[in-house]
Order: C-alpha cells, then structure tokens, then sequence
C-alpha cells in the first residue's frame, strides 16, 4: 500500500489554516517565517519556493532573503541577529545545504531556540534525545506522521535507518527509538548494509543515492519511507528502486509525493507553535 504524504500533509494543513484564522484574530497578525538562501542550487531553490508557497497556502507571513554565494559569513550572521530581535518574526529557517565554506553550525547558532522552526539547535536535538522533545526536525518529524497514519503500532518493531546527516538521520534514529522501536542506524562506512536492511520492519532512507535500496535488501511486508530526491535524466526519483520494492513491501512512500510534502507541512506546524509559544511568553 502506499502511503501518500502529499494526502496526510493536506489535512495537517487544513488545521493549520483554521488554527491561523484564530491566531490573527487573537493577535492582530499573522505568523511569520523569514528564510535565508546562500548560492544558487536549483534544487535548494525549488524547496525554498514550495516552503515559501506554503506558507500563503495556510495564511502565514513569508519573508525572504538571497545572498548570492561569497557573500560573508558575518553579514548573514547580521541578518539572522537582526530576525532574531523582531518581534513579528516567529521562525527563521537558513536553508541548507550551504555552498561550500560556510561554516553551518557558526549560522545556526545564532537562531534562538524560540525560533528555531527547523529544530537543528543543539537545545532542541539534545530535548529530542532527552525524550523530551520542543522543536523536532521537520523531515524526520514528517517521516513519524506517515508511520502514524499506518495505524501500525511501532513498539518492539526494527527500525534501520540508512543515513546518520544531522538534519534528518539522527534526529530519526531518536524518534524511532523514543517510540519504543530497536534502532540501528547505517551509513557509507556499513560493511554489508544488507545484513541490516534485510532485517528492518521499518526501514527510512535518507542516503541521497538514486534507487539505491533494491528488492532482495528489503525484508517482505516491511514498512519503507524514501526520503532521497534525486533528479535522475530529469525525472525526480527516490533512493530506493520503488517499482520492485513496492512488491515487496507492506507499506511504501512514493517520490515525488510522499515526505516532500509532510516536511513543510512541519515546518509551518513549527511555525505556528513557535508563534502561539511566542504569544504566551509575551
Ligand atoms: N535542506 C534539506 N532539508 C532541509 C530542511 O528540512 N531544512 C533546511 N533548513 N534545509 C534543508
């Protein structure tokens, strides 16, 4: 069976809009997310776009600021200080991959935690591993909604995860293992990642490697999320090789179609919490 994130992510985004109706009327605004791009990566460009784009969808204030790639490090730096401090802004989301030699986590330090709609601060990834959970990654989170909506109780089941990156492989080991799953997370340096695959009752890929995830590494009636995009002879595809994992598994996630859309579908559920955490503080 499949399981549709694009149809998930839809109801998830009726809620936001009808809670967003409610957060204007209490507050006389909109909730707003600024988000920074460096460089000029097509593929990071069209996530930027859809995030942007979902954001009118459910009736949020966007703002956005390119920087071309060279531009220094402090003056995006400045930038980010200068969101911080404003009080209509409620979340702040530095799209990466940066262009190569900026320095990632030196940006995203300067994010409060209060704001940190991606979830990549080091206070939010350490509640995450705590069991204690604020902000979570938007992708991993996204991945948790679509196991959800299996109805399939995931305590005691085995869980592989294919990529350790800080943006979604981590932060998905812990989550997995925070909902009672046996985790094992691999990586380029397994030796015989089959041996592990094979075995998974969950399996989440997130490698970045086209098709890489063939039938005969796939246990029958396994659970399969694909978070890979990759462009391939300009089709979209995923890391795993659906046509023939799909026979296979239980339940699979398409690409385009499946995480994609749960991950911003997040991220402005992230916003919103962070504008109503905001509100109350104040
Ligand atoms: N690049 C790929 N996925 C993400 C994400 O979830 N957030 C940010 N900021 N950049 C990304």
């Amino acid at each position: 069976m499949l399981i549709l994130g694009k149809e998930v992510a839809a109801k998830t985004l009726e809620k936001i809009t009808e809670n967003t109706i409610e957060f204007e009327k209490k507050y006389s605004r909109k909730p707003t997310l600024a988000v920074i791009i460096v460089g000029d990566d097509p593929a990071s460009q069209t996530y930027v776009k859809n995030k942007i784009n979902g954001c009118k969808q459910v009736g949020f204030n966007s703002l956005s600021y390119e920087y071309e790639n060279g531009t220094p490090e402090d003056e995006i730096v400045a930038k980010i200080k200068e969101l911080a401090d404003d009080r209509n802004v409620d979340g702040i989301l530095v799209q990466l991959p940066l262009p190569k030699g900026y320095n990632e986590q030196r940006i995203l330090a300067n994010i409060p935690d209060s704001k940190d709609v991606d979830g990549f601060n080091a206070s939010n990834i350490g509640c995450l591993c705590l069991n204690r959970p604020r902000t979570v990654s938007c992708t991993p989170l996204g991945v948790m909604h679509m196991l959800e909506s299996t109805g399939i109780d995931l305590a005691g089941k085995n869980a592989v995860v294919l990529g350790r990156s800080n943006t979604v492989g981590k932060p998905m080991a812990m989550l997995l293992l925070n909902a009672n799953c046996t985790v094992t997370v691999c990586h380029s340096k397994t030796v015989n990642m089959s041996q592990f695959t094979k075995n998974a009752d969950i399996l989440v890929v997130a490698i970045g490697k086209p098709k890489f995830v063939t039938a005969d590494m796939v246990k029958d009636g396994a659970i399969v999320i694909d978070v890979g995009i990759n462009r391939v002879d300009g089709k979209l595809c995923g890391d795993v090789d659906f046509e023939n994992v799909e026979k296979k598994a239980s339940y699979i996630s398409p690409v385009p179609g499946g995480v994609g859309p749960m991950t911003i579908s997040m991220l402005l559920y992230n916003t919103l919490m962070s504008a109503i955490a905001r509100e109350n503080e104040q």
